[in-house]
Parts: C-alpha cells; structure tokens; sequence
C-alpha cells in the first residue's frame, strides 16, 4: 500500500516553545491511523502543518509522491485533505446549509448564491452521516453536538482523500459517537485515509488500525492496533502509569448543603427535585438532550427556570441571573469553553482572576498586584496548566489546557457548589485523572459538587450518587456503591422518568 501522506523530520517552534522537534510519520492511502498524546504534545499543531493554517520550521511534507516544504490552505484542499477542527471552526451567523456548503462557494467564487445549490450540497453531506440537521437554523442556535456535527459534514462535501478529525467526539453521545465512527469506516472503504485524533482512549481503540503517540513534541511510538492496549497507550503518552480508584465520600448527616424542589423550566426539564450535601461529588449523566446541561443554566442564572425552589445553606433564594448564582456561591465550569468560559483574547491570568477580581481590590479599589500574582499562580500550579507565563493569550494554549483555565477560573473563586457540566472533555486521560483528584480534593474541604458527564465511568468513579436524566426529569437515582458502569449505561440508554413503570424498576436498583 502507497502513502498519501509522509512527514519527514517536521519541527515547528512557538517563541521559545518547541512544539513539534522532527516528525516522521507516514499514513496510507486508506488507512485509518489515531493521533494521541497528552494535552499541548503538538497534535493540533502537526494538523495545522497537513493543512496548510501553519507553515512548518523545517521538514519535509510528501503528498502522493510529491514533495512540499509547506503547504497553503488552498493547496491542502485542493490536494484533497480536509479537517475537522477542535473548535470547529464555523460561522455562528450562517445556517447549516451555508456553513456546510462554504468552501465549496468561496471555490467556485459563485457572484450569485444559488440557494438551490447550497441546499443540495448540504443534504447530501447531511444524509451521508445521517444526521439529524435542520438545514435552515442558524448554527449559533444548535447545541454543541450538532454543531460538531455540521463541521463534520462540511468536511465531506468535496473529493476528500485524506479526513482528518481533531477529536471529533467530544460533544457527541455514544449513539452519534457510534454512527461517527461507522461513517469513519464506510469513508475508508471508500478510499480515503483518516487520522483521528482522540483523548477517548476507547473510541481510538475501536477505530484504529495504527496509532501514534505524541508525547512533548516528539513521536515516541507507532503501534499497530493489535499491539495497542489503553495502559501501553496511557503509559507512552504519559510517561507514567494512571491508576483508577473509586471515590469514597465521608458519610455525613449534615443538612444539605442545597436543595432544589420541584425545579421547571418550559420545555427542559420538570419537576427536578434533589440535595446535594456538603463534601458530596453528585453525578448527573443522560443522553444528549435529557435536560442536563438546561438544569446547569438555570441553577447557574443563565436561563433561569420558571418554577420551583432553590435552597441554599436552609436559605430559599431566588437565581435569575448569573450575578444571583455566583453571589450564593455557585460555580460553573461549562462544557463549551469557546463560548461560554474563556475569553480566548485575554491572557491566562486575566481569565483565571475574572471572577475574583473584585476580591483582589485592596484600598481605594485598586487591584492589589501581589494577590492577583498569588491567586493566579497558584492556580496555574494547581492544575498543572503548562503556559510560559500568565501573560500569554488564552488563544494561543492547546485545547485541553484552556479547558483547565477555565476550571481554575471557578476553583479560584472558592465556591460552595460547583457545576462541572461535561468540563473534563478534550482532557488527556493522565490530566482528567488529575483533575478528578482535584475535584475529590476540593469536596473533602466541604464543596458541594454537581458532576455532569457523558462518560460512565467518570460519573461512577467520583461519585456517590448518580441521577440519570431523561426528557427532562429524573429518571432514577442510584448509589454508586451498588452499581456497575455496564448498568448505569443501561439505565442511561433504557430509563423511562421517574414514576413511569419502568423508571420505578430502575431507581431501586
Ligand atoms: N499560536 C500559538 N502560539 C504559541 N504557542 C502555541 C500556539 N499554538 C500552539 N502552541 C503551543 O504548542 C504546543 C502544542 O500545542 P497543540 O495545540 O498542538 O497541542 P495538542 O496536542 O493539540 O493539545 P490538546 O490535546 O490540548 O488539544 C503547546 O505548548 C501550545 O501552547
Ligand atoms: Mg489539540
């Protein structure tokens, strides 16, 4: 089998970051090959090499045969490489049709738009993953899965040889993460080469026939899927070995730290009731659409419910607005940091102190420069985010370490709750681990967390207790010492609300 694509001896540095130190690395005509490696080991930098967004230092890019010092964007498109990116990269103004068919206008440099055209482009893409899209809403209107999976088919639009996913799956369900990689394979039995790129041990494992570690810019290894085991791959890309445990709460009998009652909101969620102890880590897991993340917005005053009760610390309070929510102490970490939890623009430091940075005002309202320092090195320490400085842009650190700034974000601000809704997606294996000892750590000092994730074992391994989330109510509520992750699954998967037969089965498993 001939290569499309071989790198030889690719470096690329940033400023004093030597982000990638001499790559080699071949991929075939149709194979599918994974990239992994630790957050900020270069992988969304050697993409942006394969597609022309950033030039390399040095190196060599061989395409077919040919060779190329570098690449530009059009070059790379035309060449049939199409990518996927971490941030998707789409125009929240345009429609999905629009955002679908884009490159294929702009190619064409059509003077009139033919409405017809874009439609029909936009289906077949649509109807390719059998996605469930409507063309026509605008794409700052749809939930993160669905505008993943509208990046995802504007990438197959064209002749695509050579697809590249830069973890495609972060907001998607295990149903959509299913059909995904099903289209992955039918698109290599078409011919084409895929590299995908994934912190989701597991999906690499399933999809995989060779992967790549990247570990510190450099490729530490190439195993062929037989060879590849999720300890070998952790330990490769980690340098160490990951040990998993199970959180073991204190058992304690003080009051409830918050108690929501009968908590409503108009099309997302009814009748929501449940506590949440001081030092407990509650998990809440459903399917995509459940109402989990609505729940978030509206304990955290984003959009508030209409009806219910919220208590905390045995005070009723009233949450309309964020300023509401983070003055009763609630944190939250979203699971869409591009929009909702950094300001990309601004420095690591100025997002970190965001929320505290009235607390940091000493005499006369000035910023007391010395405990800004503290604050924010601290918790850049404490969660191990690898920057050179707190100066740097938010923009120019890797995915999954953005996502810790907007963790330290709220840890900074010394919160009683903290919402974590999906926040450890996009985080390489060895770091989640990190985080989740954090998360222990800060509900042993008394923190009441809420733990809202897609991955079961996330959800059973921290926590206590687990409420499963269906069309927008509590489906069943089950201790995590007395369950597997293969039930919790089912119950995600088969649960009816509470109170419906079935659900009734399921609560008191
Ligand atoms: N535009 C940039 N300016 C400065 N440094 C950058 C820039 N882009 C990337 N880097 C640095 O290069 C290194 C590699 O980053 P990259 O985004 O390739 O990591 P990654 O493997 O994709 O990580 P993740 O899993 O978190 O997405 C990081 O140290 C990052 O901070
Ligand atoms: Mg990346």
């Amino acid at each position: 089998m001939s290569d499309f694509l071989k790198l030889v001896g690719i470096k690329k540095s940033f400023g004093g970051v030597q982000a990638l130190k001499g790559i080699e690395l071949a991929v075939g005509q149709n194979e599918i090959l994974c990239l992994v490696g630790e957050n900020g080991s270069g992988k969304s930098t050697l993409i942006k090499i394969i597609s022309g967004d950033l030039k390399p230092d040095s190196g060599e890019l061989w395409i077919s045969g040919r060779m190329y010092k570098q690449l530009r964007p059009i070059q790379s498109l035309n060449l049939g490489i199409r990518v996927i990116y971490q941030d998707f990269a789409l125009f929240p103004n345009l429609t999905v049709a629009e955002n679908i068919a884009y490159s294929q206008l702009v190619e064409t440099q059509d003077r009139l738009v033919n409405w017809r055209e874009i439609r029909e482009i936009a289906a077949r893409a649509v109807e390719l993953v059998q996605a469930d899209l409507d063309l026509n809403e605008v794409v700052g209107n749809l939930s993160v899965a669905n505008q993943q999976m509208t990046a995802i088919c504007r990438a197959l639009t064209r002749d695509t040889r050579f697809l590249i996913l830069d973890e495609p799956t972060s907001a998607l369900t295990k149903k959509e993460i299913d059909r995904l990689l099903q289209v992955v394979r039918d698109l290599q039995a078409k011919g084409i080469a895929v590299m995908f790129v994934s912190h989701k041990l597991n999906e690499v494992l399933a999809i995989a026939e060779r992967v790549a570690v990247l570990r510190d810019g450099e490729l530490v290894a190439t195993l062929d899927r037989e060879e590849a085991t999720n300890e070998r791959l952790v330990e490769l890309m980690s340098g160490t070995r990951v040990t998993y445990s199970r959180y073991e709460a204190k058992p304690s009998n003080e009051p409830p730290l918050l108690e929501v009652k009968d908590l409503s909101k108009r099309n997302c969620f009814q009748d929501i009731s449940f506590s949440l102890r001081r030092g407990e880590i509650l998990g809440i897991t459903g399917l995509l659409g459940s109402g989990r993340t609505e729940l978030a917005l509206a304990l955290f005053g984003i959009d508030p419910a209409d009806r219910g009760q919220i208590v905390v610390d045995h005070q009723p309070i009233k949450i309309r607005t964020v300023k509401d929510a983070i003055k009763a102490g609630i944190g939250y970490v979203p699971e869409d940091r591009l929009t909702q939890g950094l300001v990309l623009k601004k420095s690591v430091g100025e997002n970190i102190a965001a929320v505290i940075i009235d607390r940091l005002r000493g005499w006369l309202g000035l910023i007391d420069n010395r405990a800004w320092n503290a604050a924010v090195e601290r918790w850049i320490d404490e969660l191990a985010i690898r920057v050179t400085s707190p100066e740097v842009k938010a923009q120019t650190l890797s995915g999954g370490n953005q996502q810790r700034v907007v963790l330290a974000k709220w840890l900074a601000s010394l919160p009683k709750i903290l919402i974590l809704d999906n926040a450890t997606a996009g985080i390489d294996v060895a770091a989640k681990s990190g985080i989740h000892q954090i998360i222990r750590r800060m509900a042993r000092q008394g923190i009441g967390i809420i733990l809202i994730s897609d991955e079961i074992p996330e959800v059973v391994n921290n926590c206590s207790r687990i409420l499963i989330m269906r069309k927008g109510r509590i489906a069943a509520e089950v201790e995590t010492a007395d369950v597997t992750e293969a039930e919790v699954q089912q119950l995600v998967e088969l649960t009816e609300p509470r109170g419906k037969g079935e659900g009734m089965v399921a609560s008191s498993l």
